[in-house]
């Protein structure tokens, strides 16, 4: 049983080391990965030219819960902290909208990473649309001796995040996260980002 089970994660493991250039560490018949985080779809309401901001909070959407979200971003050596990196962020709006067309931008933004790679910006919990669970965008790309980081942060708890959607490989799990509240009582997740190195 044990054996069968090793098996079929190694097939699905496979298709992922091809898609998103993981390194899969097999020890013990336990499957980890390096630190680099896991690649999500890019999906199609990226849109270029937002603005640099890092509270996406709008007018109009007074009943929704602020949430902070923090993290650091790494290279590729899982330790080294990225500073002066910008990152794009977006995600739909209360009326499970993305903002394809106007110049408002909503929920979209753009932040930089500090002098420690630190990165920070507020918003709200987005709805789930389409049968997806909640979830943020990421991108990072066009960082010299880096691959492109294309990813999704994910709410722990969200019954929409089942085995056979998006979130499916043993390391997807460092995305899902745990919403707590920080020193200032306000609603924060944490969301650590590590770069893969070119090769
Ligand atoms: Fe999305």
């Amino acid at each position: 049983m044990q054996r069968r089970k090793l098996v079929k994660v190694l097939g699905i493991s496979a298709f992922a080391v091809s898609a998103s250039g993981f390194t899969l560490i097999t020890k013990d018949g336990n499957i980890t990965t390096t630190c680099t985080t896991s690649q999500d779809m890019l999906g199609p309401f990226f849109k270029e030219g937002a603005p640099f901001r890092n509270d996406l909070r709008y007018d109009g959407n007074t009943s929704e819960i602020p949430l902070k979200v923090i993290g650091q971003l790494f290279g590729g050596d899982c330790k080294t902290p990225l500073s002066n990196v910008v990152i794009d962020i977006w995600h739909c709006d209360h009326k499970k909208h993305y903002d394809m067309e106007s110049d408002e931008y909503r929920c979209r933004g753009k932040i930089t990473t500090d002098a420690q790679g630190f990165y920070s910006f507020v918003t709200f919990v987005p709805p789930p649309y389409g049968g997806r669970p909640k979830h943020i965008h990421y991108l990072i790309k066009d960082i010299e001796g880096y691959e492109e980081l294309a990813t999704q942060l994910y709410f722990k708890g969200d019954k929409r995040i089942k085995k056979n959607n998006w979130v499916k490989y043993p390391w997807d799990e460092k995305r899902i996260l745990e919403v707590y509240k920080n020193e200032n009582d306000m609603s924060e997740v944490k969301l650590d980002l590590y770069l893969s190195a070119k090769v």
